[in-house]
């Protein structure tokens, strides 16, 4: 199967909701406990810059299958080349090289875009994701301890970054 990356539009948010709400119902990926509206997914995806990206991967038959998001990590002038970011693929396409094809372009494009560091967020115990970003030359910064709650259990949240 061939796969295609490319900016994502509005028409894409329904997939782009549902391929997150997986996600969150997963709780692999995120400390959101509560599935997305459509609606709410839109507002993300308008209240975003221009620099900050929505990114999908889709089939051959235009199906989406996975997206990454080049989110803002902090509204301070002086953080401006520093960039978040966020990778979902969809439930039954994970584990193929989807998420590693997506985040390699991500890089790209936030290299086009002038960011000169990328910095994600991830759950110590996600091994998935923690590889995925190792394998595109992330490094682990650090961990915090039982930084958040995930249906009433503290998790470990592990930082890591790569420089453009
Ligand atoms: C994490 C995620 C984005 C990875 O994408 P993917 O398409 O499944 O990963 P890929 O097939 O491209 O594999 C990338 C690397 O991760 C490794 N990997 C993939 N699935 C794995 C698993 N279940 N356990 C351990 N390693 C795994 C692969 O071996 C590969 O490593 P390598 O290049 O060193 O061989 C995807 O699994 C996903 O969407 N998970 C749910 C959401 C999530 O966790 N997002 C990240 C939040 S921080």
């Amino acid at each position: 199967m061939n796969y295609r990356m490319r900016e994502a539009s509005m028409d894409d948010i329904a997939l782009i909701t549902n391929i997150y709400n997986q996600g969150i119902e997963d709780r692999v990926a995120t400390l959101e406990t509560s599935l997305k509206s459509v609606d709410e997914m839109k507002d993300w995806m308008t209240n975003r810059s221009d620099k900050h990206k929505v990114l999908i991967i889709e089939d051959c038959n235009g199906a989406v299958k996975g997206w990454a998001s080049i989110n803002t990590f902090n509204s301070r002038c002086c953080y401006s080349g520093v960039a978040d970011i966020s990778i979902y693929i969809e439930r039954e396409e994970r584990g193929k090289g989807l998420g590693k094809t997506l985040l390699n372009y991500l890089v790209k494009v936030a290299q086009e875009q002038g960011f000169h560091k990328l910095v994600l967020s991830t759950f110590e115990f996600n091994e998935a994701g923690k590889r995925l970003y190792r394998s595109v030359g992330f490094r682990e910064v650090g961990t915090y301890i039982n930084q958040g709650t995930l249906d009433g259990k503290f998790v470990n949240v592990t930082i890591m970054e790569k420089l453009l």
